[in-house]
């Protein structure tokens, strides 16, 4: 019996490591025909749901996705029998943006995160404060969150799905699809996501205040507010590689280049080079990136107009600079974090031996430890069942009588 269940689980071990070799075998870059992306996607799919099809929920210490541990209840295909269409609806609506709008992946990607942090992937970051809370106290409104984008564009997604089915799928799988498809579409990599959350009724303001990390928290901080949610150290440093992509105003990084902590003077883990780029890049409100162009605030939906934009790949323009891959970590090893919190993870022994892991080769690693996390993340804190509701419009919760 004992003997079974090892080749059981060493077999899951094969199964999902051919799946996500696989996986990575298709490099999706961003100028690719939409048609081989689809097709990609449609590939990996497949590989992935044998792997699920498989699956007796076995957790292995090599860190192989328990799905028994994080599915929290979802399904594979939740909507199969009501709304049979809804996953290709998500992906063929998301890939119309996207080819309006390029870079609403990473607002996504953002958006997700910003949601999943605070009470598990519930949709409640978009609930308005126009439904009768006069007292402002919503996720959307906390300082965090104010430079979010993507709202919109699931808001377009669902209209889409409730045309085809009428109050059937929730918020927050619109979200969490949506932004598995874009990721894919920037280049990122595909990882399965597992259907059924269900929205919450409440939004949480305080705990968005407090608990999403902030660009000047330390290495302890940020390690904390992760583990909180699960999150090992390979899995923070992991996700934080999120931001190989993107945009970030210098709102956000001024302070690291003249006095920085009331210190008068720049953050000394700043690169010299880098920190008279950045002084250059954030000095006004016109300023210019890195490939010359000029700094755009119109793309903002909620952007200051006063602040200026640089992009990610600034952090990169010593090196490929394409996109999802593991510049961001080659980056940090050379003092050129945007943020101060990404630079703290030279600052801590262990996330920076794993800074070093993922900077060492092609950004395979990395890719895949992303595919892993991003299933973590959009599994986080779901509501299922009878839990919470499926909201029709995401910004007002479904009245209940
Ligand atoms: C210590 C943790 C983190 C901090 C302090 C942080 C902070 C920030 C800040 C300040 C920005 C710039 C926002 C703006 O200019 O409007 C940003 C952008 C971004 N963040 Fe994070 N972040 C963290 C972790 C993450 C994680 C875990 C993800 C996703 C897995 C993520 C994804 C992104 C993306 C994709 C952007 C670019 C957004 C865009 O272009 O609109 N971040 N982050």
């Amino acid at each position: 019996m004992a003997k079974l269940m090892k080749r059981k689980t060493k077999t899951l071990i094969v199964i999902f490591v051919i799946s996500v070799i696989l996986s990575l075998k298709f490099p999706s870059e961003i100028e690719e025909e939409e048609r081989a992306k689809r097709e990609k996607l449609e590939k990996e799919e497949k590989t992935f749901s044998v792997f699920l099809q498989r699956d007796s929920a076995t957790s292995t210490p090599g860190g192989v996705i328990s799905l028994a541990d994080e599915l929290h209840g979802l399904e594979y295909d939740f909507y199969r029998q009501n709304c049979p269409q809804a996953e290709s609806i998500v992906r063929s609506t998301m890939a119309r943006i996207y080819m309006q709008q390029n870079d609403i992946s990473f607002g996504l990607l953002r958006l997700l995160f910003h949601d999943c942090f605070i009470k598990g992937c519930d949709a409640s970051v978009f609930l308005d404060d126009s439904n009768g809370n006069k007292n402002h106290s919503i996720e959307r409104q906390a300082a965090p969150n104010k430079t979010l984008r993507g709202i919109n564009e699931i808001d377009m997604i669902k209209e889409e799905l409730d045309n085809a089915c009428p109050g059937v799928v929730s918020c927050a799988d619109t979200l969490a699809l949506a932004t598995r498809d874009a990721v894919v579409l920037a280049g990122g990599p595909f990882y399965p996501v597992f259907t059924g959350r269900r929205d919450s009724t409440q939004s949480y303001f305080d705990e968005a205040m407090d608990e999403i990390p902030k660009p000047n928290d330390n290495i302890t901080r940020t390690l904390f507010l992760f583990s909180r949610r699960g999150f090992d150290e390979r899995e923070t440093v992991n996700l934080l590689g999120a931001h190989n992509v993107g945009k970030i105003s210098c709102d956000f990084i001024r302070n690291r280049l003249t006095n920085f902590s009331g210190t008068g003077q720049p953050d000394a883990s700043v690169d010299h080079d880098f920190l008279n780029e950045l002084r250059l890049a954030c000095q006004d409100s016109n300023s210019t990136n890195h490939d010359g162009t000029v700094a755009s605030m119109k793309s903002r939906e909620t952007r200051n107009s006063s602040s200026a934009m640089i992009f990610q790949g600034l952090s990169a323009s010593i090196l490929s600079g394409a996109r999802f891959d593991n510049h961001y970590y080659q980056n940090l090893l050379g003092g050129r974090g945007l943020l101060f919190a990404d630079q703290q993870l030279m600052a801590d022994e262990n996330t920076a031996r794993i800074v070093a892991v993922y900077a060492s080769d092609d950004g395979t690693t990395f890719r895949r430890d992303f595919s892993r996390s991003m299933v973590k993340m959009s599994n986080l804190g779901v509501l299922t069942g009878t839990l919470g509701q499926v909201r029709n419009k995401c910004s007002f919760p479904t009245s209940q009588s």
